[in-house]
């Protein structure tokens, strides 16, 4: 006959788990959201002898330029002069755009002669963009909506028009007959009921 167990183990433990509660990254879900300063991009350069020039170093021409870059939401973005980096391009006496949402604008017909350029046209520009982490919990879904907002005067054409329906006049209730035996539910009232034609101004 086997010996019964010591006693020792029949005495329940009490075990508690400190690590998986202190753990957490194992609880944590949300990524960390903060936008990622790109490296200087300089894809393009003010043809000087062309007016119609300027240097554009915009994300679409970015993208054009490299397939593979993706910014999908820009935060901020920052523009500088190749040549006087340490410059603010304000100082630079030149017309330039530096917009978050499109990147870098410079029009070589827009430009005078001014401090830094000896000749009315831009000068070559680099941008840096700070690029929130292309995950889909960063990226918030009204920034990749596709809806397409439809001209107002297709959907006036679309609408019908008014049908003004009288509606049918309930019969006064009749006096019950003092014979009433017969009880008639009164579906066939109630399932008619009038469509109510709404006419929007057009
Ligand atoms: C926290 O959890 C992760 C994944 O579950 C594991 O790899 C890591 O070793 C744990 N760290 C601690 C301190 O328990
Ligand atoms: C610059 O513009 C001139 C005049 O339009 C053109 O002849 C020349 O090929 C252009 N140079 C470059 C590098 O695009
Ligand atoms: C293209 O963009 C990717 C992603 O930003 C980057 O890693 C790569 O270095 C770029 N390639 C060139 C030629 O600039
Ligand atoms: C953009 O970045 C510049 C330089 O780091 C900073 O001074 C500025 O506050 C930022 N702007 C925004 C809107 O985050």
């Amino acid at each position: 006959m086997p010996r019964a167990p010591p006693a020792s183990v029949l005495v329940p433990r009490l075990v508690v788990s400190v690590s998986a509660a202190a753990n957490c990254s194992s609880c944590c879900c949300s990524p960390d959201c903060d936008c990622i300063w790109t490296d200087w991009i300089d894809v393009s350069y003010p043809n000087s002898s062309d007016r119609n020039s300027g240097d554009y170093e915009t994300f679409e021409n970015i993208q054009k330029h490299n397939s593979s870059w993706v910014c999908a939401k820009a935060e901020n973005i920052s523009c500088r002069a190749t040549h006087f980096p340490q410059i603010p391009i304000g100082a630079l006496g030149q017309k330039v755009q530096c917009d978050v949402s499109t990147g870098l604008i410079c029009n070589n017909w827009e430009q005078h002669i001014g401090t830094a350029a000896i000749i009315p046209v831009c000068l070559n520009y680099e941008i840096s963009v700070c690029c929130v982490p292309n995950v889909p919990e960063c990226i918030p879904s009204t920034t990749v909506s596709t809806t397409t907002t439809v001209p107002s005067s297709t959907i006036s054409t679309v609408s019908t028009p008014p049908v003004s329906r009288t509606a049918p006049t309930p019969t006064p209730s009749e006096s019950p007959s003092s014979t009433a035996t017969t009880t008639m539910p009164p579906s066939s009232t109630t399932s008619r009921t009038p469509e109510t034609v709404t006419t929007v101004p057009v």
